[in-house]
Order: C-alpha cells, then sequence, then structure tokens
C-alpha cells in the first residue's frame, strides 16, 4: 500500500501529556502538529501515575484553557508531613515560600489535554504502529506509522518531537558518539496500592522507618493512594491485603500513624531509576519528558519536569520557525537546567528517605540526622518547599 502523505509543521513521537501539552501550546501560537503514540487512548487512561502538580504546572493548565477539571477535582496542599524519629514535621510551604501544589493525577491530565485536542480539532493518532524517525539532519524529517486502520502514513515536518517516554525510539536515534546517558540504578522499588478507605491524613505523609520508606497519598474522599519500599522482585501476588496494611500501618505507627484501611482495588510495583540524555537535540530532532530523562517519584517531579520541557520548547520552536537558529539549542540549554536540579532534587528526597537492603544503625540514625535538620532547619525546610513546588523556570 503507498502511504498517506502529508505535512505539518512539527511531528511529535507520543501523545502522553508531554506531547499532548505540546501540541496544545503550539496550536495556541498558531503552529500546526500531529501527535502519534503506539498506546490507545484507554492504555494511557489506565496507568496509574503520580499526582502532584507544581504550582508551575498548575499555570500552565490554568493558563492555556485547560484546568476546568484540575481546579474543581484537584486538591491544594499547602505542605507535606515529613515523619521520623517517633514524630511527623510539617515542612509548610506556604509560609516558607508563598507556594502550594495541587494533588491531581497525572491520568487526568492526560484525559484533559486528550479531550483539548479533540475539542479544538487537533490532528492526534493512538493505536499506531510501525513508528520510524528519518532524515534527522535535513531540514524535512519524516515522521512514518501505521495508523490504527493500518494505513501506511508518513509526515514531513520541520521539526520531530521525541515526547516518547521512557522507553523512547527517538532518543536512539541520536548517534552513539553524539550523546551521553547518564544513569543511577536503586536497589529498592515502590509497591503501590490503591484502595477503598477515607483519607488518613489531610497532607502526604512521607515517612522514614527502620522498616523502610512508605508514602501516604491520597485520590479523592473515597479512594487513596500509598506506597512502601520493596524490593524491585517483590511479587504482588505474595502479598495478601492483611500483609500489605500490617507493613503500611507498621511503617507509619513508628512515627506515630494510623491508617484508615479498605479494600484494596490495585497492586503495582514501580521501579526506581534516574536517567538523562544529553544532549536533547540532535539535528532537526529535540527530545521532551522521559524520553530524554527519568527520576525515581519520590519527589513527583517527573511529569512536571515535562510540562517545564515542553512549555519553554513550544517558547523556543515559535522563534525556531521564524528563523531563530539559536533557538533549539537554547531549548536544550535551558531544559537541561531544570532536569538535573530535579535529577539532585528526587536523588536527595530518595537516599533521604529509603533504607538501603545493607544499611547500618549507622546510617539509618544519620539519616534521621539529617532529617532534624531538614525540620529544625528554616533553611533546610525552605530548600525542600522550594523544590517540592518547584523553581521558577
Ligand atoms: C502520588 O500521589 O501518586 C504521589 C505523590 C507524591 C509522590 C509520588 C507519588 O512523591
Amino acid at each position: 500500500m503507498s502511504p498517506t502523505t502529508t505535512t505539518t509543521e512539527v511531528a511529535i513521537v507520543g501523545a502522553g501529556p508531554a506531547g499532548l501539552m505540546l501540541a496544545h501550546l503550539l496550536q495556541r501560537a498558531g503552529i500546526d502538529s500531529i501527535a502519534i503514540d503506539i498506546r490507545d487512548r484507554a492504555a494511557i487512561e489506565s496507568t496509574h501515575r503520580a499526582g502532584i502538580l507544581e504550582q508551575d504546572s498548575v499555570r500552565l493548565l490554568v493558563e492555556s484553557g485547560v484546568s476546568e477539571r484540575v481546579l474543581r477535582d484537584g486538591y491544594r496542599h499547602a505542605g507535606i508531613d515529613l515523619a521520623f524519629g517517633g514524630g511527623g514535621h510539617r515542612i509548610d510551604f506556604e509560609a516558607l515560600v508563598g507556594a502550594s501544589v495541587q494533588l491531581y493525577p497525572q491520568t487526568d491530565v492526560f484525559v484533559d489535554l486528550a479531550d483539548a485536542r479533540a475539542r479544538d480539532g487537533g490532528d492526534v493518532r493512538f493505536g499506531v504502529g510501525d513508528v520510524s524517525v528519518a532524515d534527522l539532519t535535513t531540514d524535512r524529517p519524516l515522521l512514518r506509522f501505521t495508523d490504527a486502520d493500518g494505513v501506511p502514513n508518513e509526515v514531513g515536518a520541520r521539526i520531530l518531537v521525541g515526547a516518547d517516554g521512557s522507553r523512547s525510539i527517538c532518543r536512539h536515534e541520536f548517534p552513539e558518539a553524539r550523546r551521553r546517558q547518564f544513569f543511577r540504578e536503586y536497589p529498592f522499588a515502590w509497591f503501590g496500592i490503591l484502595c477503598e478507605a477515607p483519607p488518613s491524613s489531610e497532607e502526604l505523609i512521607y515517612s522514614h522507618s527502620e522498616r523502610g520508606f512508605a508514602l501516604i497519598s491520597q485520590r479523592t474522599e473515597s479512594l487513596q493512594r500509598m506506597y512502601s519500599q520493596c524490593d524491585p522482585a517483590e511479587d504482588v501476588a505474595d502479598w495478601s491485603d492483611d500483609r500489605i496494611w500490617e507493613e503500611l500501618q507498621a511503617r507509619v505507627g513508628a512515627n506515630g500513624y494510623v491508617l484508615k484501611e479498605g479494600p484494596i482495588t490495585s497492586t503495582t510495583v514501580l521501579p526506581f531509576r534516574s536517567f538523562v540524555q544529553e544532549p536533547m537535540r540532535h539535528g532537526n530532532l529535540v527530545l521532551a519528558g522521559d524520553a530524554a530523562h527519568t527520576v525515581p517519584p519520590t519527589g513527583a517531579k517527573g511529569l512536571n519536569l515535562a510540562l517545564a520541557d515542553v512549555r519553554v520548547l513550544a517558547e523556543e520552536l515559535e522563534l525556531h520557525l521564524a528563523g531563530d537558529d539559536g533557538a533549539l539549542d537554547r531549548y536544550a540549554e535551558r531544559a537541561l537546567r531544570r532536569v538535573w536540579r530535579a535529577q539532585h532534587f528526587s536523588y536527595w528526597m530518595t537516599t533521604m528517605l529509603h533504607r538501603l537492603p545493607d544499611a547500618s544503625d549507622f546510617d539509618v540514625r544519620r539519616q534521621v540526622g539529617e532529617l532534624t535538620s531538614i525540620v529544625s532547619s528554616t533553611a533546610g525546610s525552605t530548600y525542600l518547599a522550594e523544590g517540592y513546588t518547584g523553581w521558577p523556570s
């Protein structure tokens, strides 16, 4: 079958939140795009991801006109509890840095953006196959794919964007001699649950304990999200509801909290990994979001970083398409500055709160010392509050 050929200005590989937000921002700037994804919409909607939006992520949704649900259904959180050494200590974001975050799941951000694309007549193709990109260093790079009806497509664009997540095909298009990959593996993972119960706390509890880390998050008045540190090879089948509750209660109970229990409706093991690929641009291909960088989930930075990338990328693409030759490199530089700050923040939160498998008593006490410094120093608490609520771009 001969391919259907079309042209556009920006062809985006990946129609998750980063790809869709980029397409949305470009349309508002009068720039034509197509976004494709190998997953179908239902598969993306049913993947549970983190739930905290930094204040600038919320602002981006508000300023670009996709904030009806996040403002109505999200929950504003003006702080978190750090729990360790037998008690809880509130970090008051509002008082420390005059900022807050919004509890609103990534899946809902995706739904809002996908609905906005459909409403605005955006060209988004879910469930495509055979995706490839070519001619990246020419002024007419190509995107090829087979659409959900089996029709081969070839799209000529001015710029290709790889927003295709942590299993990105686009990042492998960077010649090995011209890319560097930075990795960090962790010897633990998160056992994540959703449960039907009332909230156990109004804000998130990040709980350090001798038994390992636990995070108490929420979703709605009747649905809660919780995580506990586990072995990366942990098999969810080995964990009955009773055993899960016993472990969670023991971890937060060491710090004086009691959880409200209820039926567990979902269990998953989330891997931990830090990753960056540099540079984020090769010829007329640029990367955005998880395609270029992954953070461990402890600071909830993944989606926020992806949104920060595409906010900057939309600005610089507009300049590039208007003839500014420095714009794509400027995107890569601006994005990477924030990426490495977030890499450090996520790594810091992770290593301060989790128990290494071979941790000694010294290591655990030292972590309690570090946490005590954070909560008892205005400078320490402010540092955490700034990073958590998000740095200005
Ligand atoms: C979540 O609610 O899923 C969540 C919140 C905060 C994190 C990670 C995940 O740091």
